[in-house]
């Protein structure tokens, strides 16, 4: 068998093993699995190319390629060691951006030597080359710049010289015609470096373009929605690398990047519904959680711990709603005891309401739970729970906001029409929070001050741990 087709079947086998990944990611049971096919595709792939290379060619950079694999190897293991669960959207953020940045420079290079004048190609194979050079480099390095300031944002800002620069949102509607005109200009410079593929010039501009691009596409973008834009700029960087993949002639990079780029792009419409916002509407309008924050005028008096648990002492049925507050206090551990504890002691029925933007990320409160060996069968989407609030008898809801505030129904504000967990029609309402502070989108929420709400302030690891101190003693 020839080489090349040793390399073609190796790459098949990286591509189904990141098919099958994918397919087994779609359920948290299977996810990890899921997560181990897609490593050792990736595995598969990369020793595939070196073999390639050194077989093929005959000059494979050993030296270079083992220093790469094992310095950025290093900084990968480090970077997920180190990163809290709340700063997990940043990083991902922070990849995206380096998947983009590493297309347009494999791109960059390839063009390169035909500016130097070596391996130019002639016809038809040299507009295909640049016209794809010319899109990845426009797609990788918006994702770079755009995936940077969108970790910016997720951080709120930025510590310079001592002093914390808050990270700005910024677009009045003319600003969607500057982004016109750049893309204009950026398909003006692909085409003009069809006939002039030796000309550094297009290389600079289009590097110029398509970075300002990406600043201007995310800075208009408020803070709700910046997850969405994550997902969205995560499919960009998979399409920068299906277009390198045209470029080098490497079938399982345009594999793995049209996943990522239809993958992502799926993600991200799955967001847009959960939210009740067009991509339209994320891209160009602003919106809450942009720093603007309804000031707050009513009180809610608290209650104890062992108030909660004479409540909760004999109630048939409980639902916990989880959000982005238990990521914070990290209390999934203690939410599990209680959910055991519950059922153990009066034989309560327990279930997790899992809104679809929970948290900070896509799947946050299901990998949190998973984490704390919570039963997957308890684990319940919104649509399939909210028939059973009305028949439960206490909702308990810890660190959750926005995804349970009565105001998302009302069609006026920042959360005017996202679907929410009906947490409010429950017989009683417990709420673990600090305070009475407003969510992700700055809204009041009008849960808080119901006659059947108790509000547990306090950080929810503290205050989950006082509870079932509470019930241990009931
Ligand atoms: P949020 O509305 O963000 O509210 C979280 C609440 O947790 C805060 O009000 C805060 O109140 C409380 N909290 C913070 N630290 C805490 C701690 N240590 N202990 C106890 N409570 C604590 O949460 P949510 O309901 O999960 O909503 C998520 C938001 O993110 C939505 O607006 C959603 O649209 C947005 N978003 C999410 C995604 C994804 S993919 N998840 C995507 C796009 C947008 P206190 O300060 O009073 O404690």
């Amino acid at each position: 068998m020839e080489i090349r087709e040793w390399t073609s079947i190796g790459y098949l086998i990286a591509a189904a093993l990141f098919i099958f990944g994918l397919k087994k990611l779609g359920h948290p049971r299977t996810a990890p699995k899921g997560n181990q096919l897609g490593a050792m595709g990736m595995l598969v792939a990369v020793v595939t190319t070196i073999l390639d290379m050194q077989l093929a060619e005959g000059d494979a950079e050993w030296t270079l390629i083992l220093a790469g694999l094992i310095i950025g190897s290093l900084i990968g293991y480090w970077m997920a060691v180190k990163v809290e669960m709340t700063g997990m959207p940043e990083l991902v953020a922070l990849f995206n951006g380096f998947g983009g940045a590493a297309s347009a420079l494999v791109a960059l290079s390839e063009t390169w030597r035909y500016i130097e004048g070596t391996a130019l190609p002639t016809g038809l194979q040299l507009t295909v080359t640049m016209v794809a050079a010319g899109l990845s480099a426009l797609v990788g390095w918006m994702t770079l710049t755009g995936s940077l300031l969108a970790m910016l944002k997720l951080k709120g800002g930025v510590e310079l010289f001592g002093k914390w620069i808050k990270t700005p949102t910024w677009g009045p509607s003319w600003l969607n015609g500057v982004k016109i005109l750049l893309i204009i200009a950026a398909f003006g410079l692909i085409y003009y470096g069809i006939d002039n593929p030796t000309d550094k010039n297009v290389v600079f501009g289009l590097i110029a373009v398509s970075s300002l691009l990406g600043i201007l596409l995310v800075l208009p973008i408020g803070g709700a929605d910046m997850p969405v834009v994550v997902s969205l700029l995560n499919s960009l960087s998979g399409i920068a690398a299906a277009f390198t993949g045209f470029i080098i002639n490497n079938s399982v990079l345009i594999v793995a990047g049209s996943l990522v780029g239809a993958s992502g792009l799926i993600l991200t419409f799955i967001m847009c519904k959960a939210m009740n916002r067009t991509l339209p509407d994320v891209l160009f309008k602003a919106f809450g959680g942009s720093g603007e924050k309804e000031s707050l005028t009513r009180t809610k008096v608290g209650s104890d711990a062992d108030e909660v648990a004479m409540m909760i002492d004999g109630a048939q049925k409980v639902i916990i709603v989880p959000g982005y507050g238990m990521a914070v206090s990290q209390c999934q551990h203690q939410v599990k005891e209680f959910a055991d504890l519950i059922a153990e002691k009066f034989d309560t029925e327990v279930y997790y309401a899992i809104h679809p933007v929970a948290g900070r990320m896509p799947g946050h409160m299901n990998v949190l739970l998973a984490e704390a060996n919570v039963p997957y069968e308890q684990l319940i989407e919104m649509d399939e729970i909210n028939p059973e609030f009305p028949d439960c008898d206490v909702a308990l809801v810890i660190g959750a906001n926005d995804t349970t505030n009565p105001a998302a129904r009302t069609g006026e504000g920042p959360l005017a029409g996202m679907p929410i967990i009906d947490a409010d029609q429950a017989r009683t309402v417990v709420i673990i929070k600090r305070s009475l502070s407003v969510g992700y989108a700055g809204v009041d929420n009008d849960l808080f001050y119901m006659d059947k709400t108790m509000m547990m302030f306090g950080d929810g690891k503290k205050m989950m741990t006082e509870l079932n101190n509470a019930i241990k003693e009931a």
